[in-house]
């Protein structure tokens, strides 16, 4: 069954916080889509038949947060390379009946750091972090060429589990001796939760990076870390975490609505506004 009405929205639970209808709201409307984005709140038990319900409709596809990103995955009849080697979708694609899994969250966090700064990609990385967003990030890092990952994790643990997944280019750097892995970095990247509002900020002595080393951060309220402050005080480049969220929603809009959409200043006054 085909609507006229393109619709696609964001799953998660809870969700009312998502800015993504925001954001595919302000594409609809820039170029002139007949297509609607909304809220899907879905419990985890009822996260699989709501997708099945919407492919079933006509829906065009939608977005997935969490805690859905991993039953995305597997619900899915394909998925992309991207979203396998990531063990997470964050994006769904209802294509004729089949229901097609993506993770864009490596090409929004690539596509954030070459938009807003002159990154090395030759150089090592270093990651602060070993959750889910630092492995959606280490394996587009690697696809994008890092030579090497320097990895690092409050709980070595949960890092050397991830290096397992995604060796040999992953090696680990203890907590404590974290600043040393910014040694010849290219790249030097916060995925963990210090910085953001109501959190300690992350503690990291950036003495030994390159002057021209990147410094990002996928926290982005506040837009500006204490992290992004204190690599500014030593004149590294800086690029803010919003622009991943803005670059991730990139493919899934083109994929639902058809039109390939822009990231750019008004859109992230929009969303920094919301
Ligand atoms: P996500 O999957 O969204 O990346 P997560 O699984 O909650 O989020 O991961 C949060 C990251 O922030 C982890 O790397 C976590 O470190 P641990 O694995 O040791 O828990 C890190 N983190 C959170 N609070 C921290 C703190 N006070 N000091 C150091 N790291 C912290």
């Amino acid at each position: 069954m085909s609507e006229k009405i393109l619709r696609a929205g964001v799953f998660g639970w809870p969700v009312e916080h998502s800015k993504s209808p925001k954001l595919h709201g302000f594409w609809l409307n820039r170029y002139g889509v007949d297509g609607s984005y909304v809220l899907l709140p879905a419990r985890p038990e009822d996260f699989e038949s709501e997708v099945r319900r919407l492919a079933a409709a006509g829906w065009r596809g939608a977005n997935v947060t969490i805690p859905h990103k991993e039953a995305a995955l597997s619900l899915a009849d394909r998925a992309t390379d991207r979203a396998r080697a990531i063990g997470a979708a964050n994006t769904l694609i209802f294509d004729e009946g089949e229901i097609v899994a993506d993770n864009t969250d490596g090409f929004g966090f690539i596509e954030n750091v070459r938009a807003g700064s002159p990154w090395r990609s030759d150089r090592p990385a270093a990651i602060l972090g070993a959750g889910g967003a630092a492995r959606a990030i280490i394996w587009s890092l690697i696809e994008a060429g890092a030579p090497e990952i320097r990895l690092t994790n409050r709980t070595r643990d949960r890092a050397m589990r991830l290096a397992d997944e995604l060796r040999p280019k992953v090696r680990i750097i203890d907590w404590d001796d974290r600043a040393s892995g910014l040694d010849g970095a290219g790249l030097i990247v916060n995925t963990t939760s210090l910085g953001m509002t109501g959190q300690p900020p992350l503690e990291l002595d950036l003495s030994v990076a390159p002057p021209d080393a990147v410094a990002t951060d996928i926290v982005y309220t506040p837009l500006i870390t204490p992290f992004l402050t204190a690599a500014r005080a030593r004149d590294l480049p800086v690029v803010d975490g919003l622009g991943m969220l803005l670059h991730q929603a990139r493919p899934g809009f083109e994929a639902w609505f058809g039109v390939a959409p822009e990231v750019d200043d008004a859109l992230r006054e929009v969303i920094l506004a919301s």
